[in-house]
């Protein structure tokens, strides 16, 4: 079997898919790897780097692409910008694809999903691997949630005109800077984690009370609200899309502590949907001047009225930060643990010198998207039926 990795051409993307550490993995696995030149070089990873460990460099991408059996990215492919056509078009028919589909609405993208069953790509998506223990080690969602988290605190921290921590100096007594974090999963506890670091005073709120414990093992306050009827996750563990009367509630409560913060983090998320609107231009409005809201939901629309994604702005005298991608801000951890994640996904399906695609298996059940021209992955099929934001 034979796996290529191309240089990612979306704006801003500095990750590369396989690093040379995880080459080594599938090289010993007698996988043969083959880069594209200069793909891990904004990742700290130089073309000798990959050869010192098995792989071979290509000059070109066409044919790169052309020639093996699976293509492993990080970005759902796109137009590509000096082969003038589109990645999906660059791939051999019939071959295989790795990739973050759902990057930037990729899945909800009926072009994208044509153009892979056109050329019956079997195309993987790696943040639709499902979260089970098995494939804990290949949950792309959760190592770059965790730099995105770690990243929206240092953001807020730089562009704050004030310091985080309490300090006691001859100059007199600095208050610490208060921190919320809206939304408790994986970006925000390590939001939680990184601004406790930091010396905030830190408080967090999620619709899931089975987030309290976690929060408070950190040292953070967890903000409760009394949901009422109803619970608010489902089988998966993921939260559900509150009801008009339990969204009232939220945005009493949360209203009384964005006041006092000087930052606020927003992560929330609901599968499938746009995010939730949980601070509004109200509540902004309410903030000190020179507070700061970093919005990672801002991919998907924003927790925050006044976020622009893709723009840092300021409103009200508070910066609220839409910065897309920010794993890309940190890319060679962020590389680091996508290929982990990569690598092992491959070794995992890599049987009898291909991947085997065993539609039983509950990780490929779960990944798998397009194969033999179809589209397979029901979620995708029925999204594309209700547009995303849509309830
Ligand atoms: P996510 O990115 O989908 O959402 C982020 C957070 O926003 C979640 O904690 C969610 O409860 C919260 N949220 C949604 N609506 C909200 C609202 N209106 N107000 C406040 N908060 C709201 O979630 P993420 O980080 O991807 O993980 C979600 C859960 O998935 C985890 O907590 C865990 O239960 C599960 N998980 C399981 C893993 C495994 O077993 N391998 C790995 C990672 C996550």
């Amino acid at each position: 079997m034979k796996i290529a990795v191309p240089k990612e051409v979306a704006p801003g993307e500095t990750r590369v898919a396989l690093v040379p550490q995880d080459v080594a993995r599938l090289v010993k696995a007698g996988i043969s790897v083959a880069v594209e030149s200069g793909a891990g070089h904004a990742a700290g990873c130089a073309d000798s780097d990959y050869t010192a460990k098995g792989a071979t460099i290509e000059t070109g991408v066409e044919p790169l692409l052309a020639s093996v059996d699976v293509v492993v990215k990080v970005f759902a492919p796109i137009q590509h910008p000096t082969a003038g056509r589109h990645e999906v078009e660059l791939l051999r028919e019939g071959s295989a694809l790795i990739a973050h589909l759902s990057a930037l609405g990729g899945l909800e993208d009926m072009g994208l999903l044509d153009r892979l069953n056109g050329r019956r790509i079997s195309a993987l998506s790696l943040d639709c691997v499902p979260r089970i223990t098995r494939a804990q080690s290949m949950d792309v969602l959760s190592s770059q949630a965790t730099i995105s988290g770690y990243k929206a605190v240092l953001m807020a921290a730089d562009a704050l005109p004030k310091m985080l921590p309490m300090l006691m100096t001859a100059a007199g007594t600095l208050a610490a800077a208060r921190v919320f974090v809206l939304g408790a999963g994986v970006a925000g506890l390590q939001a939680i984690a990184t601004a406790k670091r930091l010396g905030a005073v830190v408080e967090a709120f999620d619709t899931r009370a089975a987030v309290k414990e976690q929060v408070q093992s950190l040292g953070a306050r967890f903000v409760e609200l009394e949901l009422g009827h109803g619970d608010a996750q489902d089988k998966g563990g993921y939260a559900k899309a509150l009801s008009a009367d339990q969204h009232q509630k939220e945005q009493e409560l949360l209203a009384r502590h964005v006041k006092d913060a000087d930052v606020v983090i927003a992560t929330a998320l609901v599968p499938g949907r746009k995010a939730p609107v949980l601070v509004t231009e109200d509540m902004v409005k309410s903030m000190r001047r020179g507070s700061v809201v970093v919005d990672l939901a801002a991919e998907r629309g924003g927790n925050c009225a006044c976020t622009e994604p893709g723009q840092v702005t300021v409103k009200h005298g508070v910066t609220i930060c839409g910065t897309l991608n920010l794993p890309a801000l940190l890319p060679v951890h962020a590389s680091q643990m996508f290929s982990r994640n990569v690598s092992t996904l491959v070794l995992d399906l890599h049987k009898d010198g291909a991947l085997r695609l065993d539609r039983s298996d509950e990780v490929v059940a779960g990944a798998l998207i397009t194969h033999n021209g179809e589209t397979v992955h029901e979620a995708t099929r029925k999204r594309h039926a209700a547009p995303v934001g849509a309830s």
